[in-house]
This record gives C-alpha cells, structure tokens and sequence, in this order.
C-alpha cells in the first residue's frame, strides 16, 4: 500500500521545512508560518528510515525537524546539506540519535529541546518509583485478572521508601528535580554520582530539610559519591539521568548490578542502553526481590527477552515525557531552533529556556548541542 501523502502547512511559505511526525500543539506550526516556512509533515506513525527522510528532504529543503527514532547520520546530512538545508533540530532533549561529528563536518547545526521535560520526566521517574515499590503493575493484573478474593495481611506487600537512601546517577536538570521531590515528599537521604558536585542539588536538599524540620518531619541529608559502585552498594532505590554516549553505554551491566542491594530498586527514565538490559532480566530472575521500573530500552521497540514476562519489572513505553504541555512545549523549541537558525539569530545565553514559551520569543536560537564544534560559542 502506498504511504499517505505529506500533510502541508503553509504551501505559500518560501522556506520549506520537512518534519518527520505530526507534533502536539500548534504554536510551533503557527511561529514556522510566520517565519515564512512551507511546513510539509509525514502523516504516519511508523518510524521512518534513512532511504524515506533523503527522499522527503529531495532536491530543495531549508531545515529538518526529525525524531530521536531515527538515525541522523552523515547520509542524512549530507543529503540535507546538498538541499541547502541549514538547520536540523531534533525532536528531543536527548540526541544520541543523532552524529554531531557528521552533523558539523556539514556545518548543520543540531538543536534540541532541553528545559521543558524536567518536571514531566521526573515525575515518571517517581511513578515508576513508586510503581516498583508497591508492585502496581502486579496487583493491578492481579485484579483485572479476577483474582480479588479479600483483603489479606500479606497481600502484595511492598516496600516503604521514607527514610530510605535514593541513589541518583546523574544529577543535572532531571536528575535533581527528581531527587528534590523524593527528599522533601518522600522523606529520602540523597546520594548521587555524577562528574562534577552538585551544590545547588545539595542546597536545595539542605532546604528541603528545614522544610521538613518546620513539619517535625525526619532530616535528609545529600552528598556526591566519588563512584558509581559506592552509590550502588547503599541506596535503597537507584534512578539514572544519564545522556548515553560511549563512556555510559552499559553503565549499569551484570557486575554493577550485583553490588546493588538484592532488594534494591532500579529506576531508568533516560536511555535503554545505559542498562545491559539481558543482565538485568537475568538479576531480577534470580532476585525476585528485587524490582526495576523502566521507561526506556536497549533496543526500542522491543524489549529483552524475558523482560515483559517478570512480575518485579514495571515496564512502560518511553513515555516520561508525555504530557501534553511539555510535548508541545518541545514542538515550539524545536521549531524555534530552526527559525532561528534560517535567520542567523544567536544561540541562547539565558539560563532558562522558558521566555521561548512565552508570546513574544527572543530573537535568539534556543538550544544547539554542537554549538562549540560549530566555533559559535568563541564568536559570541
Ligand atoms: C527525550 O526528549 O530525549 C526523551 O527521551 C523523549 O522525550
């Protein structure tokens, strides 16, 4: 069967712009617009290869908005590059997806879309938590399979996280907000690994625990481990914000696994391939006690063998950031990432991105990841 033609917006706009899924929202179709952009938008929802994007890009096209699905590599930006095409954002804060070294041999700078995902994805990442602790998945198959038959004592019983230690591997945007609201909510003493120290993580936990002093709440307390294994070997619950590159590919793999607590818990909200994910399976079968609440995976769509079958695993599709305002809030970035490219704006310098959502956006570019390679960030 044929593929459904490309939906345009704005056929009168002078640039054209390819974008490789429909987009929640409309603010970033109304500002592409008004930038003078014809918008011509892939209908489908299957993920679209290398062969389809270079004939969507063709012989004419001036930017590209495409997904952390596809593979955004030297062919395609070399295709693009010959189209004329300038400027490529992708549809994501992570860009692992994407080969920036390929990308700025062709001088294409590549946007993103940070700053609008922290609350939605670290608020996956406490469900997931939670999730996992209580064993909801279980128990919610448990009763729609009928199996209900009374309350029990020991029926389905969990795990508590108050007073506990939370590990957080990574503690930039997400990694923070997510442990500020385990700490102040929760009640929960913070460690963290990440490459620098956090002070501004350890001072906003410092005020979570006046905060929770005025409530003659328990104190909690955060510090930076110096290693990923010290981490593992005393938190009670364990969540990763790390980007994936080479140096976090399989971060969390059999070896790192086996130091954890054999109840531990293991939260990932930031790329499959930072847990060996065959390792995990084969941890949790032989530890039944201990529980993983994924949201991403190794080899996305599908997930290990063995995963889906195992009750002490909470599996969700890479959903963290899916609330309608911070997926629309992404569309408006990554468009403005583009029409601040075509229009030779400078790269953002603010320290938020949110003036970006606002009626009237800077006349700036708000997030480019191979700014430095590019040589922008000395000439600014
Ligand atoms: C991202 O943006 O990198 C998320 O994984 C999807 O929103």
């Amino acid at each position: 069967m044929d593929a459904p033609p490309w939906r345009i917006h704005n056929p009168e706009g002078s640039l054209r712009i390819i974008v490789t899924k429909a987009l929640p929202g409309r603010r970033w179709l109304e500002c592409l617009a008004r930038a003078d952009c014809r918008i011509e938008i892939c209908p489908g929802r299957t993920v679209l290869d290398t062969a389809t994007i270079q004939q969507a890009i063709g012989r004419r096209c001036d930017g590209a908005i495409g997904q952390l699905t596809e593979s955004w590599g030297a062919a395609l930006f070399e295709t693009l590059k010959a189209a004329g095409g300038t400027a490529y954002s992708n549809y994501a804060v992570g860009y692992n997806n994407v080969d920036l070294d390929a990308a700025s041999r062709t001088g294409i700078p590549v946007g993103n879309t940070p700053g609008v995902l922290t609350e939605a994805t670290a608020e996956m990442a406490v469900a997931l938590t939670f999730a996992a602790a209580r064993r909801l998945g279980e128990a919610e198959r448990f009763m729609r399979a009928g199996r209900f038959s009374g309350w029990l004592p020991d029926l389905f019983l969990g795990t508590g996280l108050s007073g506990k230690t939370l590990g957080v591997i990574g503690a930039g945007r997400i990694g923070s907000a997510y442990a500020c609201m385990m700490a102040v909510a929760h009640g929960m003493a913070v460690v963290y690994h990440d490459i620098t120290p956090n002070p501004d993580l350890e001072s906003a936990v410092a005020a979570c625990d006046r905060f929770r002093a005025c409530l003659h709440q328990s104190a909690v307390t955060c510090r930076r481990t110096e290693s990923v294994e010290a981490l593992l070997e005393i938190a009670d619950c364990v969540s990763i914000h790390t980007v994936l590159d080479a140096a976090t590919h399989h971060l969390i793999d059999g070896r790192r696994l086996a130091l954890m607590k054999p109840d531990a818990i293991l939260i990932n909200t930031s790329r499959g391939a930072v847990v060996d994910e065959a390792a995990l399976v084969d941890h949790c079968r032989r530890h039944p006690e201990f529980r993983a609440g994924l949201d991403v995976f190794e080899n996305e769509p599908a997930t290990a063998p063995g995963l889906a079958e195992l009750d002490n695993v909470v599996i969700v599709p890479h959903i963290a950031s899916a609330t309608r305002w911070t997926r629309a809030s992404m569309a408006t970035l990554a468009a403005l990432n583009v029409i601040g490219v075509l229009a030779g704006y400078p790269l953002w310098q603010g320290p938020d991105i949110r003036p970006f959502l606002e009626n009237d956006p800077p006349r700036a570019i708000p997030s480019i990841v191979n700014a430095a390679a590019l040589g922008w960030l000395n000439s600014t």
